[in-house]
C-alpha cells in the first residue's frame, strides 16, 4: 500500500495549534488525515483492536467523502473539492467488512486517465495550467463526494450541483448518473441532504430538493417512495420560486412543512468568471441582508397545494439542520449557526488553517409562530459542533435527543474530536471523545430496531488515528456513549461528509 504522506514533515513543528494553547495536538496530527486513497478493497475483514463488536447490530454503514486530494503534486484548493469515494461497512453477526471504491464519473475517469486535474472545482481548485486556462471555463466537475443513500435497488452517490450517481450497493460499482426514472431533467441540481420521513403519512418516503437560483430562486420538492412495489417512484412535485440568491445546502421537514433557509449572502460571479476563484469563493455575507425562512407545504400534508410562507431568520450562516417538529401553530427548527460564511481565501493552504480564526458552529433553536410571525431564538448548545442527527425514526418529531461531532475545546472552533450526546429539553448532555490526538467524523445513531426508547441503539464514527497514523471505526452505546468497540481500517480514509445506515432487513 502507497500512501500519500509527504506532507506531514512539512508541518512536524510549526503547529498554528500549539504555538497558543496546550490542547495536546499539532496541526500535523490534524492535517495527516488528507492524502490520497491509493487502494480499493473488496470485503476484507476489520480487526478488533478493543472492545467487542454488538451482535444485533446487522447492516451497512456507507459513507461518501474525498478521497483523491492531490493530483502530479497538485492539491486541490479545498478538500471539498476532492473527488467523491465511497466506504461501505458490513455488520453481519459480529463480522465486520469493509469496501471502498471511488464513484466513477466522467470527469474522475478523464482526470485518472491524464494524471492532471483537468476541471476546476467549486471550492477554488484550479485546474493544471496556466491562470488563463481556468478563465471562463465554467464547466461543472461532478466530484459525487457529498453524501450517500439507498433508494430501493440503487446506492446514490450525491452532490448537490448536479445529479446523483447510482452504484451498487454491494460491489459499490458505479452504473452512471441516474434521472431517477425519469423524474429529474437532464443536468438538474439535485440535493446532497434528502431527508427521511420514518411515516408521518403511513408510509416512509424520501423528501428532497433541487433548486436552480439567480435574482429569484426556485425550489423543486419532491417525494419519493422508499418501500412497497413503488419504491423509487416520485410521489409529489412542487414548485415554488422566492426573490433572491440561495445557498440551500440543507433543510428539514415536519409532518406538514418543508423549511428552508436562505442565508443573507450574495454572490459575485466575475473572479469565478475570470479563473481566480471557485464559484463557492464567490459566496460572501450580505451587508444589512435579512435571512429568511422560507416554509413550504408538503402534498401529503394538511395544507397541500397551498402557498409558501416567508418569515424572517436570524442573522448567521446555516450549513446543517438538525432537525424540525410542529407544535400548535408552530414551526420549531433546530440548526447549527456560524456569524459569518465561512471560507477558504484564494491564497490559503486548508491543511494550515487556523482554527481559532474560524466562526464556531452553535446549535440554536427557532420557534416560528405561524399566527403572528413571531421568531424566538434559544441556544441548545454553545460548544463548536457539526454533523448533528436525532433518532432516525423521530425526523420531523419533537425528540428529546441528539449526537453531534464536537471540538474538544468550550469555546471558539476547533478540530471535531468528541461526539456528544445532549438532551435537547434540559439541556444535559454527556460525551466521548478522542482527544488529544484522535479526531471525529460524522456520528450516525442506530435504533436499535424494535424498541421505543429514543437512546436505545449504537453510534457509529469514523476517527482518524493521528498517533498511529491509522483510521478507526469507533461504536459506542448511543445513551451514555460508552465506548463498545474500536476496529483497525486498512487504509487511510480522509475526513469525510455524509453517509447512512441501511439495516440488513430495511432502512431501520
Ligand atoms: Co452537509
Amino acid at each position: 500500500m502507497i500512501y500519500s504522506l509527504k506532507f506531514v514533515d512539512q508541518f512536524s513543528t510549526t503547529s498554528l495549534i500549539n504555538k497558543n494553547k496546550p490542547e495536546g495536538f499539532t496541526q500535523a496530527n490534524w492535517s495527516s488525515a488528507y492524502c490520497n486513497v491509493e487502494e480499493e478493497c473488496k470485503n476484507v475483514k476489520l480487526k478488533l483492536i478493543k472492545g467487542s463488536i454488538p451482535q444485533n447490530l446487522n447492516g451497512v454503514l456507507y459513507r461518501n467523502g474525498p478521497g483523491r486530494l492531490e493530483r502530479n503534486e497538485h492539491w486541490v484548493h479545498h478538500p471539498f473539492d476532492g473527488d467523491g469515494m465511497i466506504v461501505s461497512i458490513t455488520f453481519n453477526n459480529g463480522d465486520v467488512s469493509l469496501s471502498n471504491r471511488f464513484v466513477r464519473t466522467k470527469e474522475w475517469e478523464e482526470e485518472e486517465k491524464e494524471g492532471k486535474f483537468l476541471y476546476r472545482g467549486v471550492f477554488g481548485t484550479k485546474k493544471t495550467g496556466s491562470k488563463l486556462s481556468n478563465a471562463f471555463d465554467i464547466r461543472l466537475k461532478n466530484i459525487a463526494n457529498t453524501n450517500v443513500i439507498k433508494l430501493g435497488d440503487e446506492l446514490l452517490a450525491l452532490w448537490e450541483a448536479a445529479g446523483p450517481h447510482a452504484l451498487d450497493p454491494i460491489t459499490l460499482e458505479t452504473k452512471g448518473l441516474s434521472n431517477l426514472n425519469g423524474a429529474l431533467k437532464d443536468k438538474e441540481a439535485f440535493s446532497a441532504h434528502p431527508r427521511f420521513d420514518p411515516g408521518h403519512h403511513q408510509e416512509s418516503r424520501m423528501v428532497t430538493f433541487s433548486v436552480s437560483t439567480g435574482p429569484k430562486s426556485t425550489i423543486r420538492l419532491m417525494e419519493f417512495a422508499t418501500q412497497g412495489a413503488n419504491v423509487g417512484d416520485l410521489l409529489c412535485d412542487r414548485k415554488d420560486s422566492f426573490n433572491g440568491f440561495a445557498f440551500l445546502h440543507d433543510f428539514a421537514i415536519t409532518p406538514n412543512w418543508a423549511i428552508f433557509l436562505q442565508n443573507a449572502i450574495e454572490f459575485n460571479p466575475l473572479p469565478f468568471l475570470l479563473g481566480q476563484k471557485g464559484a463557492a469563493q464567490c459566496l460572501k455575507s450580505k451587508q444589512n441582508g435579512q435571512a429568511k425562512f422560507w416554509l413550504i407545504p408538503r402534498d401529503p400534508g394538511r395544507f397541500s397545494k397551498q402557498p409558501s410562507k416567508i418569515f424572517n431568520a436570524p442573522n448567521g450562516f446555516v450549513f446543517h439542520h438538525l432537525n424540525a417538529f410542529e407544535a400548535e401553530n408552530k414551526v420549531i427548527i433546530e440548526s447549527i449557526f456560524y456569524q459569518d460564511f465561512p471560507s477558504i481565501g484564494p491564497e490559503e493552504d486548508f491543511r494550515k488553517i487556523d482554527f481559532n480564526k474560524l466562526p464556531e458552529g452553535i446549535l440554536k433553536r427557532c420557534t416560528i409562530d405561524l399566527l403572528t410571525n413571531k421568531i424566538s431564538e434559544e441556544v441548545l448548545s454553545n460548544q463548536c459542533c457539526e454533523f448533528a442527527m436525532v433518532n432516525p425514526k423521530l425526523q420531523g418529531k419533537d425528540a428529546k435527543y441528539s449526537w453531534m461531532a464536537i471540538a474538544e475545546k468550550l469555546t471558539g472552533n476547533g478540530p471535531l474530536q468528541a461526539i456528544k450526546k445532549i438532551n435537547l429539553l434540559n439541556k444535559d448532555s454527556c460525551r466521548w471523545s478522542a482527544a488529544p490526538r484522535g479526531f471525529v467524523g460524522e456520528p450516525i445513531m442506530i435504533p436499535i430496531k424494535n424498541s421505543n426508547i429514543e437512546d436505545d441503539g449504537w453510534v457509529l464514527t469514523l476517527i482518524w488515528n493521528s498517533e498511529t497514523k491509522k483510521t478507526e471505526l469507533v461504536i459506542l452505546k448511543a445513551n451514555d456513549l460508552s465506548h463498545q468497540a474500536t476496529l483497525e481500517i486498512p487504509i487511510i480514509i480522509p475526513y469525510g461528509l455524509h453517509g447512512s445506515w441501511v439495516n440488513s432487513d430495511s432502512r431501520y
